[in-house]
Protein backbone atom coordinates (compact mmCIF):
# COMPACT_ATOMS: atom_id res chain seq x y z
CA UNK A 1 0.00 0.00 0.00
CA UNK A 2 1.41 3.34 -0.77
CA UNK A 3 0.47 6.50 1.47
CA UNK A 4 0.48 10.24 0.28
CA UNK A 5 0.20 12.44 3.30
CA UNK A 6 -1.50 16.11 2.67
CA UNK A 7 0.02 18.68 4.73
CA UNK A 8 -2.75 21.22 6.14
CA UNK A 9 -2.05 21.74 9.62
CA UNK A 10 -5.16 20.29 11.67
CA UNK A 11 -6.60 19.53 8.62
CA UNK A 12 -3.96 17.24 7.37
CA UNK A 13 -4.80 13.39 6.51
CA UNK A 14 -3.73 10.53 4.37
CA UNK A 15 -4.44 9.09 1.22
CA UNK A 16 -4.21 5.33 1.48
CA UNK A 17 -3.68 3.76 -2.54
CA UNK A 18 -3.66 -0.34 -2.69
CA UNK A 19 -5.27 -3.18 -4.05
CA UNK A 20 -8.19 -4.70 -2.00
CA UNK A 21 -8.40 -1.71 0.69
CA UNK A 22 -12.15 -2.22 0.56
CA UNK A 23 -11.55 -5.53 2.13
CA UNK A 24 -9.00 -4.16 4.75
CA UNK A 25 -11.12 -3.84 8.15
CA UNK A 26 -8.72 -2.43 10.21
CA UNK A 27 -7.81 0.69 8.04
CA UNK A 28 -11.26 1.34 7.29
CA UNK A 29 -11.83 2.09 10.67
CA UNK A 30 -8.82 4.31 12.04
CA UNK A 31 -10.76 7.43 11.15
CA UNK A 32 -14.26 6.05 12.34
CA UNK A 33 -15.32 7.48 15.59
CA UNK A 34 -18.45 7.18 16.56
CA UNK A 35 -20.88 4.68 16.96
CA UNK A 36 -22.59 4.97 13.51
CA UNK A 37 -21.57 5.65 10.06
CA UNK A 38 -23.68 6.66 7.07
CA UNK A 39 -22.10 5.23 3.55
CA UNK A 40 -23.48 7.24 0.29
CA UNK A 41 -23.04 5.70 -3.57
CA UNK A 42 -25.05 5.88 -6.47
CA UNK A 43 -26.82 2.75 -7.96
CA UNK A 44 -24.02 1.25 -10.22
CA UNK A 45 -21.42 1.27 -7.72
CA UNK A 46 -23.85 -0.26 -4.77
CA UNK A 47 -24.14 -3.77 -6.57
CA UNK A 48 -20.52 -4.38 -7.39
CA UNK A 49 -19.02 -2.34 -3.51
CA UNK A 50 -21.31 -1.46 -0.94
CA UNK A 51 -22.01 -4.78 0.79
CA UNK A 52 -18.32 -5.41 1.14
CA UNK A 53 -17.72 -1.80 2.38
CA UNK A 54 -20.67 -2.50 4.86
CA UNK A 55 -19.15 -5.51 6.25
CA UNK A 56 -16.03 -3.53 7.32
CA UNK A 57 -18.57 -1.91 10.25
CA UNK A 58 -19.65 -5.06 11.74
CA UNK A 59 -19.23 -3.55 14.92
CA UNK A 60 -21.19 -0.03 13.70
CA UNK A 61 -24.53 0.64 12.99
CA UNK A 62 -24.48 1.21 9.11
CA UNK A 63 -26.99 3.05 6.94
CA UNK A 64 -26.42 3.98 3.28
CA UNK A 65 -28.18 6.20 0.87
CA UNK A 66 -28.16 5.20 -3.14
CA UNK A 67 -28.41 7.61 -5.23
CA UNK A 68 -29.20 7.49 -9.13
CA UNK A 69 -25.98 8.13 -11.27
CA UNK A 70 -25.29 11.07 -12.95
CA UNK A 71 -23.65 14.84 -12.76
CA UNK A 72 -27.49 15.98 -12.78
CA UNK A 73 -28.29 14.35 -9.46
CA UNK A 74 -24.95 16.57 -7.25
CA UNK A 75 -28.15 18.95 -7.00
CA UNK A 76 -29.88 20.60 -3.55
CA UNK A 77 -32.57 17.82 -3.95
CA UNK A 78 -30.26 15.17 -3.24
CA UNK A 79 -28.46 17.28 -0.69
CA UNK A 80 -31.89 17.72 0.99
CA UNK A 81 -32.44 13.92 0.68
CA UNK A 82 -29.83 13.04 2.59
CA UNK A 83 -29.71 15.24 5.06
CA UNK A 84 -34.31 14.31 5.49
CA UNK A 85 -32.74 10.39 6.03
CA UNK A 86 -29.47 11.36 8.60
CA UNK A 87 -32.04 13.16 10.51
CA UNK A 88 -34.99 10.14 10.57
CA UNK A 89 -32.33 7.61 11.01
CA UNK A 90 -31.15 9.86 14.10
CA UNK A 91 -27.73 10.62 13.05
CA UNK A 92 -25.96 12.99 15.60
CA UNK A 93 -22.56 14.69 15.45
CA UNK A 94 -20.48 12.19 16.23
CA UNK A 95 -21.78 9.86 12.96
CA UNK A 96 -19.27 9.32 10.08
CA UNK A 97 -20.16 10.13 6.40
CA UNK A 98 -18.76 7.69 3.75
CA UNK A 99 -18.81 8.73 -0.25
CA UNK A 100 -18.76 5.54 -2.32
CA UNK A 101 -17.89 6.23 -5.86
CA UNK A 102 -17.02 9.10 -8.27
CA UNK A 103 -16.88 12.48 -8.23
CA UNK A 104 -20.42 12.87 -7.86
CA UNK A 105 -21.01 11.39 -5.05
CA UNK A 106 -17.94 12.63 -3.43
CA UNK A 107 -18.92 16.24 -4.07
CA UNK A 108 -22.93 15.92 -3.05
CA UNK A 109 -21.39 13.26 0.38
CA UNK A 110 -18.74 16.14 0.90
CA UNK A 111 -20.61 19.21 1.40
CA UNK A 112 -22.99 17.32 3.26
CA UNK A 113 -20.54 16.27 5.96
CA UNK A 114 -19.54 19.95 5.53
CA UNK A 115 -22.75 21.15 7.18
CA UNK A 116 -24.43 18.19 8.71
CA UNK A 117 -24.85 19.47 12.13
CA UNK A 118 -22.17 22.00 11.32
CA UNK A 119 -19.98 19.52 10.16
CA UNK A 120 -19.32 15.71 10.89
CA UNK A 121 -16.52 13.31 10.04
CA UNK A 122 -16.06 12.67 6.46
CA UNK A 123 -14.33 9.42 4.52
CA UNK A 124 -13.60 9.71 0.66
CA UNK A 125 -13.64 6.04 -1.32
CA UNK A 126 -13.39 7.34 -4.42
CA UNK A 127 -13.63 4.51 -7.51
CA UNK A 128 -13.78 6.39 -10.72
CA UNK A 129 -10.00 7.32 -11.84
CA UNK A 130 -10.91 11.15 -12.12
CA UNK A 131 -12.16 10.84 -8.54
CA UNK A 132 -9.08 9.10 -7.23
CA UNK A 133 -6.68 11.30 -8.64
CA UNK A 134 -8.63 15.07 -8.59
CA UNK A 135 -11.79 15.34 -7.12
CA UNK A 136 -11.09 13.64 -3.67
CA UNK A 137 -7.78 15.24 -3.05
CA UNK A 138 -7.95 18.66 -1.36
CA UNK A 139 -11.72 19.46 0.24
CA UNK A 140 -13.83 20.92 -2.28
CA UNK A 141 -17.31 19.97 -1.93
CA UNK A 142 -20.14 21.07 -4.05
CA UNK A 143 -23.55 20.56 -5.59
CA UNK A 144 -24.57 22.44 -8.77
CA UNK A 145 -27.43 25.05 -9.29
CA UNK A 146 -29.33 25.78 -11.99
CA UNK A 147 -27.39 28.71 -12.97
CA UNK A 148 -23.93 27.56 -12.42
CA UNK A 149 -22.26 24.41 -11.70
CA UNK A 150 -20.56 23.94 -8.15
CA UNK A 151 -22.01 26.98 -6.99
CA UNK A 152 -22.86 25.67 -3.38
CA UNK A 153 -20.06 24.44 -1.53
CA UNK A 154 -17.90 24.86 0.76
CA UNK A 155 -14.05 23.46 0.90
CA UNK A 156 -14.00 20.57 3.73
CA UNK A 157 -11.21 17.99 3.95
CA UNK A 158 -11.86 14.34 4.65
CA UNK A 159 -10.39 12.56 7.59
CA UNK A 160 -8.84 10.18 5.24
CA UNK A 161 -9.32 8.83 1.58
CA UNK A 162 -8.92 5.21 0.62
CA UNK A 163 -7.91 4.46 -2.95
CA UNK A 164 -8.84 0.75 -3.55
CA UNK A 165 -7.28 0.48 -6.94
CA UNK A 166 -9.22 -3.15 -7.53
CA UNK A 167 -12.33 -0.82 -8.07
CA UNK A 168 -11.27 0.85 -11.29
CA UNK A 169 -11.73 -3.10 -13.10
CA UNK A 170 -15.36 -2.39 -13.24
CA UNK A 171 -15.12 1.49 -14.32
CA UNK A 172 -16.19 1.80 -18.44
CA UNK A 173 -13.22 2.62 -20.60
CA UNK A 174 -14.76 6.21 -21.47
CA UNK A 175 -14.47 6.93 -17.76
CA UNK A 176 -11.03 5.88 -17.81
CA UNK A 177 -9.93 7.76 -20.00
CA UNK A 178 -11.35 10.90 -18.72
CA UNK A 179 -9.63 10.33 -15.41
CA UNK A 180 -6.52 10.14 -17.86
CA UNK A 181 -7.07 13.73 -18.65
CA UNK A 182 -6.15 14.99 -14.97
CA UNK A 183 -3.50 12.56 -15.01
CA UNK A 184 -1.59 14.11 -18.11
CA UNK A 185 -2.60 17.25 -16.83
CA UNK A 186 -0.68 16.72 -13.40
CA UNK A 187 2.49 16.17 -15.71
CA UNK A 188 2.38 19.00 -17.97
CA UNK A 189 1.78 21.19 -15.38
CA UNK A 190 4.09 20.17 -12.98
CA UNK A 191 6.65 17.54 -13.62
CA UNK A 192 8.45 17.11 -17.02
CA UNK A 193 9.50 13.35 -16.16
CA UNK A 194 6.47 11.95 -14.94
CA UNK A 195 4.97 13.30 -18.12
CA UNK A 196 7.36 11.22 -19.94
CA UNK A 197 6.39 8.00 -18.25
CA UNK A 198 2.94 8.45 -18.95
CA UNK A 199 4.03 8.86 -22.49
CA UNK A 200 5.73 5.58 -21.95
CA UNK A 201 3.33 3.82 -19.80
CA UNK A 202 -0.22 4.68 -21.46
CA UNK A 203 -0.67 1.28 -22.79
CA UNK A 204 -0.16 -0.14 -19.70
CA UNK A 205 -1.91 2.55 -17.88
CA UNK A 206 -5.34 1.55 -20.11
CA UNK A 207 -5.29 -1.86 -19.45
CA UNK A 208 -5.08 -1.52 -15.81
CA UNK A 209 -1.04 -2.81 -15.04
CA UNK A 210 -1.53 -3.11 -11.24
CA UNK A 211 2.02 -1.41 -10.70
CA UNK A 212 1.83 1.33 -13.29
CA UNK A 213 -1.55 2.12 -12.18
CA UNK A 214 -0.72 2.53 -8.19
CA UNK A 215 2.13 4.41 -9.24
CA UNK A 216 0.88 7.29 -11.28
CA UNK A 217 -2.17 7.20 -9.05
CA UNK A 218 0.04 7.46 -6.07
CA UNK A 219 2.10 10.72 -7.95
CA UNK A 220 -0.89 12.48 -9.38
CA UNK A 221 -2.06 12.12 -5.53
CA UNK A 222 1.40 13.45 -4.11
CA UNK A 223 1.35 16.53 -6.99
CA UNK A 224 -2.20 17.69 -6.32
CA UNK A 225 -1.47 17.59 -2.27
CA UNK A 226 1.59 19.15 -2.74
CA UNK A 227 0.06 22.29 -4.47
CA UNK A 228 -3.07 22.51 -1.96
CA UNK A 229 -1.03 22.24 0.80
CA UNK A 230 0.57 25.46 -0.49
CA UNK A 231 -2.94 27.30 -1.47
CA UNK A 232 -5.90 25.30 0.35
CA UNK A 233 -8.59 27.97 -0.21
CA UNK A 234 -6.91 28.52 -4.32
CA UNK A 235 -5.73 32.19 -3.77
CA UNK A 236 -2.72 31.77 -5.76
CA UNK A 237 -0.91 28.21 -6.72
CA UNK A 238 -3.84 26.18 -6.61
CA UNK A 239 -5.27 28.08 -10.03
CA UNK A 240 -2.79 25.65 -11.78
CA UNK A 241 -4.47 23.22 -11.59
CA UNK A 242 -7.06 24.70 -13.70
CA UNK A 243 -4.80 24.24 -16.81
CA UNK A 244 -6.54 23.15 -20.33
CA UNK A 245 -10.12 23.82 -17.99
CA UNK A 246 -10.86 27.53 -19.34
CA UNK A 247 -11.27 25.66 -22.87
CA UNK A 248 -12.63 22.61 -21.24
CA UNK A 249 -15.34 24.29 -19.37
CA UNK A 250 -16.06 25.88 -22.54
CA UNK A 251 -16.78 22.78 -24.57
CA UNK A 252 -18.71 21.44 -21.59
CA UNK A 253 -21.00 24.70 -21.09
CA UNK A 254 -21.54 25.01 -24.88
CA UNK A 255 -22.17 21.13 -25.78
CA UNK A 256 -24.36 21.15 -23.07
CA UNK A 257 -23.48 18.83 -19.45
CA UNK A 258 -22.73 15.94 -19.77
CA UNK A 259 -22.43 15.91 -24.21
CA UNK A 260 -19.06 15.56 -23.11
CA UNK A 261 -17.39 14.10 -20.22
CA UNK A 262 -15.35 16.32 -17.91
CA UNK A 263 -12.18 14.91 -18.81
CA UNK A 264 -12.90 14.32 -22.66
CA UNK A 265 -13.45 18.30 -22.71
CA UNK A 266 -9.96 18.75 -20.54
CA UNK A 267 -8.33 16.58 -22.83
CA UNK A 268 -8.73 18.91 -25.70
CA UNK A 269 -8.51 21.42 -23.74
CA UNK A 270 -4.79 20.68 -22.89
CA UNK A 271 -4.24 20.24 -26.28
CA UNK A 272 -5.58 24.17 -27.01
CA UNK A 273 -3.55 25.01 -23.88
CA UNK A 274 -0.45 23.72 -25.51
CA UNK A 275 -1.66 24.80 -29.15
CA UNK A 276 -2.10 29.16 -27.45
CA UNK A 277 1.29 28.08 -25.20
CA UNK A 278 3.16 27.19 -28.53
CA UNK A 279 1.88 30.51 -30.68
CA UNK A 280 2.98 32.67 -27.59
CA UNK A 281 6.80 31.21 -27.93
CA UNK A 282 6.49 29.17 -25.01
CA UNK A 283 6.72 25.95 -25.54
CA UNK A 284 7.99 24.64 -29.19
CA UNK A 285 5.49 23.36 -31.53
CA UNK A 286 7.02 19.82 -30.87
CA UNK A 287 6.15 20.09 -27.46
CA UNK A 288 2.31 20.58 -27.87
CA UNK A 289 2.39 17.89 -30.57
CA UNK A 290 3.81 15.21 -27.36
CA UNK A 291 1.12 16.65 -25.35
CA UNK A 292 -1.65 16.59 -28.15
CA UNK A 293 -0.48 12.82 -28.86
CA UNK A 294 -0.32 11.60 -25.15
CA UNK A 295 -4.10 12.87 -24.93
CA UNK A 296 -4.93 10.99 -28.28
CA UNK A 297 -3.03 7.38 -26.98
CA UNK A 298 -5.38 7.99 -24.01
CA UNK A 299 -8.79 7.69 -26.01
CA UNK A 300 -9.90 11.09 -25.82
CA UNK A 301 -10.89 13.79 -28.19
CA UNK A 302 -7.77 15.90 -29.36
CA UNK A 303 -9.88 18.81 -31.26
CA UNK A 304 -13.40 20.79 -29.92
CA UNK A 305 -16.39 20.74 -32.14
CA UNK A 306 -16.13 22.25 -35.63
CA UNK A 307 -19.51 23.06 -34.83
CA UNK A 308 -18.90 25.28 -32.04
CA UNK A 309 -17.61 29.31 -33.40
CA UNK A 310 -15.03 31.21 -32.07
CA UNK A 311 -17.32 33.66 -30.93
CA UNK A 312 -19.19 31.27 -28.88
CA UNK A 313 -16.40 29.72 -27.30
CA UNK A 314 -14.98 33.49 -26.71
CA UNK A 315 -18.07 34.44 -25.58
CA UNK A 316 -18.21 31.33 -22.99
CA UNK A 317 -14.86 31.75 -21.40
CA UNK A 318 -15.49 35.35 -20.76
CA UNK A 319 -18.58 33.85 -18.59
CA UNK A 320 -15.70 31.87 -16.71
CA UNK A 321 -13.84 34.77 -16.28
CA UNK A 322 -16.40 36.41 -14.26
CA UNK A 323 -14.90 34.12 -11.54
CA UNK A 324 -12.52 36.90 -11.53
CA UNK A 325 -11.51 40.35 -11.49
CA UNK A 326 -8.69 39.82 -13.70
CA UNK A 327 -8.77 40.00 -17.86
CA UNK A 328 -9.04 37.03 -20.06
CA UNK A 329 -6.66 34.17 -17.80
CA UNK A 330 -5.27 31.18 -19.13
CA UNK A 331 -2.69 28.73 -17.42
CA UNK A 332 0.08 28.62 -20.12
CA UNK A 333 2.46 25.45 -20.49
CA UNK A 334 6.16 27.66 -20.24
CA UNK A 335 8.07 23.81 -20.69
CA UNK A 336 6.50 20.39 -20.24
CA UNK A 337 6.56 20.51 -16.39
CA UNK A 338 5.74 23.89 -16.15
CA UNK A 339 3.29 26.00 -15.90
CA UNK A 340 2.15 29.47 -15.23
CA UNK A 341 -1.19 31.48 -14.40
CA UNK A 342 -1.34 34.35 -17.31
CA UNK A 343 -3.57 36.79 -17.58
CA UNK A 344 -4.37 39.60 -20.21
CA UNK A 345 -3.47 37.04 -23.06
CA UNK A 346 -3.63 38.52 -26.67
CA UNK A 347 -6.69 37.64 -28.00
CA UNK A 348 -5.88 37.36 -31.26
CA UNK A 349 -3.74 34.87 -30.12
CA UNK A 350 -6.21 33.10 -28.65
CA UNK A 351 -8.34 33.57 -32.11
CA UNK A 352 -5.51 31.79 -34.08
CA UNK A 353 -5.69 28.79 -31.75
CA UNK A 354 -9.42 28.76 -32.05
CA UNK A 355 -9.41 29.24 -35.73
CA UNK A 356 -6.87 26.57 -36.12
CA UNK A 357 -8.97 23.99 -34.47
CA UNK A 358 -9.23 21.29 -37.57
CA UNK A 359 -5.47 21.42 -37.28
CA UNK A 360 -6.19 19.99 -33.73
CA UNK A 361 -7.30 16.65 -34.91
CA UNK A 362 -4.90 16.07 -37.91
CA UNK A 363 -1.84 14.14 -36.78
N1 LIG B 1 -14.07 18.37 -5.74
C1 LIG B 1 -13.17 18.54 -6.69
O1 LIG B 1 -12.07 19.03 -6.45
C2 LIG B 1 -13.49 18.04 -8.07
C3 LIG B 1 -12.46 17.93 -9.02
C4 LIG B 1 -12.78 17.40 -10.27
C5 LIG B 1 -14.07 17.02 -10.55
N2 LIG B 1 -15.05 17.16 -9.60
C6 LIG B 1 -16.43 16.75 -9.88
O2 LIG B 1 -16.45 15.35 -10.07
C7 LIG B 1 -17.56 15.01 -10.89
C8 LIG B 1 -17.11 14.03 -11.94
O3 LIG B 1 -16.66 12.88 -11.30
P1 LIG B 1 -16.44 11.50 -12.06
O4 LIG B 1 -15.73 11.73 -13.32
O5 LIG B 1 -15.89 10.54 -11.07
O6 LIG B 1 -17.93 11.11 -12.51
P2 LIG B 1 -19.14 10.35 -11.78
O7 LIG B 1 -19.10 10.49 -10.32
O8 LIG B 1 -20.38 10.81 -12.47
O9 LIG B 1 -18.86 8.84 -12.15
C9 LIG B 1 -18.92 8.44 -13.49
C10 LIG B 1 -19.79 7.20 -13.70
O10 LIG B 1 -19.05 6.04 -13.35
C11 LIG B 1 -19.80 5.22 -12.46
N3 LIG B 1 -18.82 4.55 -11.61
C12 LIG B 1 -18.06 5.12 -10.65
N4 LIG B 1 -17.18 4.25 -10.19
C13 LIG B 1 -17.37 3.09 -10.85
C14 LIG B 1 -16.75 1.82 -10.81
N5 LIG B 1 -15.69 1.58 -10.02
N6 LIG B 1 -17.22 0.86 -11.62
C15 LIG B 1 -18.25 1.11 -12.45
N7 LIG B 1 -18.86 2.30 -12.56
C16 LIG B 1 -18.43 3.28 -11.76
C17 LIG B 1 -20.68 6.21 -11.74
O11 LIG B 1 -21.77 5.59 -11.15
C18 LIG B 1 -21.04 7.17 -12.87
O12 LIG B 1 -22.10 6.67 -13.63
C19 LIG B 1 -18.09 16.32 -11.46
O13 LIG B 1 -19.27 16.66 -10.78
C20 LIG B 1 -16.99 17.32 -11.13
O14 LIG B 1 -17.49 18.63 -10.92
C21 LIG B 1 -14.77 17.67 -8.38
ZN1 LIG C 1 -10.90 18.80 -13.91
Amino acid sequence: MEIVNLNLGEHSYAIHIGAGLLSDERLLNQEVTGASVFIVTSESIAPLYLAKLQAAFREHRVDTFVLPDGESQKNLSSYESIVGELLTKRHNRATTLIALGGGVIGDVTGYVAATYQRGVNFIQIPTTLLSQVDSSVGGKTAVNHPLGKNMVGAFYQPKAVYIDTDTLQTLPDRELSSGLAEVIKHGVLADGEYFSSIEQEMTALRSLQPESMARTIRRSCEIKASIVAQDEKETGVRALLNLGHTFGHAIEHLMGYGAWLHGEAVGTGLVMAADLSSRLGRITQSDAKRIKNVVASAGLPTCPPLTLSVDDFIESMQVDKKTTDDGLRFILINDIGVADLVTDVDEAKLRETLLARESLAEN
